[in-house]
Parts: structure tokens; sequence; C-alpha cells
């Protein structure tokens, strides 16, 4: 399965954001993760959707949309609008998950079901084989820069073994406290998709980081 790699935008520099995205433009970066927080679902407020739209405008990657908000369903049309090219929303805000998924991809983009790291992978099952990715989240949402939770390697093995039954091409994200020190061991647990913040940003040399996660 392929390594992605998806800066998130979430601990870049906001006065410079252009030249961020100029950065990822020109690094082996795959997607641009978009940490969308409406101090609701999660206890902080990020970025919305004419933030998505201005910097779909300059950036050659695909944006990954992760909404972590109440009501998801009623903002997904606004950002593939906005340039999404994936959305994931979280499994405990969705009640009507099902049906999301469905909006999701009758919009024409990849759908992911994000979860926290209290709930557990057997949650999935009933809509598995329905969508593209699972963003396993392995920091509680609502910041950057927190450390990886290690129980989270468990939950992947679990996750990639039913995905082998119900849906062999399911990309797995990892979400939260991802850099170069346990990179390897998340795509060993099986893992494709790896979301980092602080690691690539707060780093010396961004497109470096970035390379290097590539490389594992
Ligand atoms: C956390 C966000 C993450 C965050 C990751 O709620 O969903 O995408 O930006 O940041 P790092 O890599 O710094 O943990
Ligand atoms: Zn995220």
């Amino acid at each position: 399965m392929k390594t992605l790699i998806a800066p998130s935008l979430l601990a870049s520099d906001f006065n410079n954001l252009s030249k961020e995205i100029e950065m990822i433009n020109e690094s082996e970066a795959d997607w641009i993760h978009f940490d969308v927080m409406d101090g609701r679902f999660v206890p902080n407020i990020s970025f919305g959707i004419p933030v998505c739209a201005s910097i779909n405008k300059i950036a050659k990657k695909p944006i990954d949309v992760h909404l972590m908000i109440v009501e998801p369903e009623k903002y997904v049309k606004d950002f593939k609008d906005a340039g999404a090219s994936s959305i994931s929303v979280h499994i405990e805000a969705s009640p009507h998950l099902h049906r999301t998924i469905g909006l999701i991809k009758e919009l024409g983009c990849k759908a992911g079901v994000a979860i926290n790291p209290h709930t557990t992978v057997e949650q999935l099952e009933n809509v598995l084989a329905d969508i593209d990715f699972v963003n396993v989240m392995t920091v509680n949402p609502g910041f950057g820069g927190q450390k990886f939770i290690k129980q989270a390697l468990a939950k992947i093995k679990k996750l990639r073994a039913m995905a082998n039954e119900l849906n062999p091409n399911l990309g797995i994200e990892v979400d939260g406290g991802v850099d170069l020190t346990n990179i390897k061991e998340i795509k060993d647990a099986g893992a494709n998709i790896f979301v980092a913040g602080s690691a690539v940003f707060k780093a010396e040399n961004p497109k470096e980081t970035i390379s290097k996660m590539k490389l594992i």
C-alpha cells in the first residue's frame, strides 16, 4: 500500500500561509491535512471554509479535510466546493454516519471516518466496506503538538486485519504525534497515511523531514 504523507497546516505559520503551501507544493508530501475545529466537538477553534478555499487556489496537492465538528453533514458540501478532495468526519459526532458517508461520496470526495482514542475499531465494522480510509486519532483531537498515544498501535493492527476481510484497499490514516522516531512502527502496525503537524512545520528543514518520512 502506498505511503502518503499529509502535513497538517495546524502547525504552520499562519502569517506565511502561502509560503507554507508553496513548501508543501515543492515537497514530496501527498496531501495537505486541514483540521477544522468548532469549539464544540473539540475544545478549540481553528479555521474553516474561506481559508480552505484560499489555500485551494494555490495548492497543488489534494486537500484532506478533517472535520472535528458537530453536525459535520451540514458542511461537507461547502468544503467540497472549497476544494476538499477527501473529507473525514468523526464517528462520535455522527449519529447518521452511513448517510454522511454516502453524501461525501456523492460529492465526489474520498470518504474517511475518524475515531477518537477511546473508540474501538469494532464500531467501524458496518461502514468499513463503504469508506476510503479511517483516520485513527493517536492524540485526543483539538490540539497539535501532543504526544502519540501508544495503545493506538494495537488498534491499527486490529483495523488492518478487519480491512483485509472487509475492504482490502482501505487507507489507514494516523493523526497526532507522528514524527520521525515513531513513523516506522506505525507503518509496521498497518497504517499508510501519515498526518504530521509539528514534526514537519517545527522542523529545521520541513521539506527534508517530509522526504525522510516518505522513505520509511
Ligand atoms: C489534532 C489534529 C491533528 C494535528 C496533528 O486534533 O487533528 O491533525 O494537527 O498535529 P501534530 O502532528 O503536531 O500532533
Ligand atoms: Zn487532523
